[in-house]
């Protein structure tokens, strides 16, 4: 098993480059099956959950081929199955995400449920009720969601309950072909929501309203393939803008879009935090203590609940005490108990934390709870006290490239090492 190692007090300064955004590039290779023929996708990170999102597509019969490191050139035209199985659903929620494209070509889609979640529960709810409003028939079998326009999808008006992003993405993309127009109201505004249109529009699709609340699509023939650069990696510049601002000493962010992060850095400035925003690149440091404020997440444009953990490291160190409410997902705060052991004041009460501000936290063996709440944890270790060893780092790996060797490149003293994995024999309790 690996591990990441860091060694609190050094350094962190200089420049580093983001990656395409995760969240668009899955929805994007998932989209590629509308247009049958070869698609090429650049600024494509090196993720696993982009590794994940290939198995997918291959499953499906489609050709993946990796032409460098952050292009991927993907042949739907031979697409021959529309079943995506639980292996794979299970290692990755966003593989749904091939729901809407193969409804839209296909008429019919097998997807496996995401775990521990029944049709009506949360999770896929929405995108089930969206679809149905588009003419789509759904039945469960062995864990399998069974889909199918018996008679071809057409236009129809669906309210979103919540701005989920997923659903959005779904729906937008079933309906592509839909007869007549489609509307989706209180859509998600998601910058990657408007990639993954703008990106579908340029195949040939109509789609107007993208990144505001309402979303038209008018349905239209065949779409054709493109190449296409993914929008850079708004959450990855947030990482690294939060530890620049933990640290202190400068350091700029190249590669996204400031105003995808409009709020973030808006809060960032109200804790102290000096920000230059440049043509896509952001500087930050700070020569003040950091300050409380009280955050709450929400859909874009409001702050995101992607940047909650690395915030919350910054408030675990500053002076005074917020309040972090959480209102987009569910048990998102597992990431302030392991920062509890590194000697943060964090009292959680349903979806709200209290964070009274330590003067410093102290090194400790902790655990990534998930991909942000991991990538927080190595933050936190940067100005701790001594060593922090973060274990389940898969979690890191899913959605951040090179993490440690951007961190190195800034001066961190972190490491990925090789640890034996822990083992409790029964005959020694
Ligand atoms: C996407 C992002 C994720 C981000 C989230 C919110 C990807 C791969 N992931 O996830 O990084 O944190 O948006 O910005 O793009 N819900 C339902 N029923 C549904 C759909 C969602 O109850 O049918 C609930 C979810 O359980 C969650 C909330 O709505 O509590 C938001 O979910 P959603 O916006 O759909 O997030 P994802 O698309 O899963």
């Amino acid at each position: 098993m690996e591990v990441i190692r860091v060694e609190g007090g050094h350094p962190v300064t200089g420049t580093v480059t983001v990656e395409g955004a995760k969240n668009s590039a899955l929805k994007l290779m998932a989209a590629t099956i509308l247009a049958p023929g070869v698609t090429t996708l650049t600024n494509v990170p090196n993720i696993a959950d982009v590794h994940v999102m290939g198995k997918v597509l291959k499953e499906l019969g489609a050709i993946v081929e990796v032409v460098d490191e952050h292009t991927l050139s993907i042949d739907t035209s031979t697409v021959d199955s529309w079943e995506t199985p639980y292996s794979l659903v299970t290692r990755m929620r966003a593989s749904t995400a091939v729901l809407g494209p193969l409804l839209a070509r296909f008429g019919k889609a097998i997807v496996a449920m995401p775990g521990g979640c029944n049709i009506g529960a949360r999770s896929i709810d929405m995108h089930i009720l969206g679809l149905e409003a588009l003419g789509v028939e759904f039945d469960v079998d062995h864990g399998d969601i069974y889909a199918t326009a018996p008679n071809g999808l057409h236009g129809a008006t669906v309210n979103l309950e919540f701005a989920s992003v997923g659903a959005t993405e779904n729906l937008v993309m079933a309906s592509v072909h839909a007869k007549g127009v489609t509307i989706i109201d209180n859509a998600a505004r998601e910058p990657e929501i408007q990639d993954l249109a703008n990106m579908l529009n340029e195949m040939g699709a109509d789609i107007r309203g993208a990144g505001t609340p309402v979303i038209e699509i008018h349905g239209v023939g065949e779409l054709h393939p493109v190449t296409h650069a993914v929008t850079g990696d708004r959450i990855e510049a947030g990482t690294f803008a939060a530890i620049g601002a933990l640290v202190g000493q400068p350091v700029t962010i190249k590669g996204f879009e400031p105003d995808h992060l409009g709020l973030v850095l808006r809060k960032f400035e109200q804790m102290g935090i000096t920000v230059r925003r440049g043509q896509r690149c952001v500087t930050v440091s700070r020569d003040q203590p950091l300050r409380a404020v009280d955050i709450q997440t929400l859909p874009f444009p409001g702050f995101p609940t992607d940047m909650q953990a690395q915030t919350m490291c910054l408030l675990a160190v500053a002076e005074g005490t917020s309040i972090v409410t959480e209102n987009v997902f569910e048990n998102r705060f597992m990431f302030a108990s392991e920062l509890q052991r590194m000697g943060s004041d964090i009292a959680i009460q349903g979806h709200h934390a209290v964070v009274r501000g330590v003067r410093s936290l102290s090194g400790a063996e902790v655990r990534s709870p998930d991909l942000r709440g991991g990538a927080a944890l190595v933050m936190a270790g940067l100005i701790a006290d001594g060593t922090t060893t973060v274990l389940d780092i898969y979690h890191i790996d899913r959605g951040y490239e090179r993490f440690v060797e951007k961190l190195r490149s800034l001066g961190a003293h972190v490491t990925r090492v090789e640890v034996p994995d822990i083992e409790v024999l029964d005959d020694e309790l």
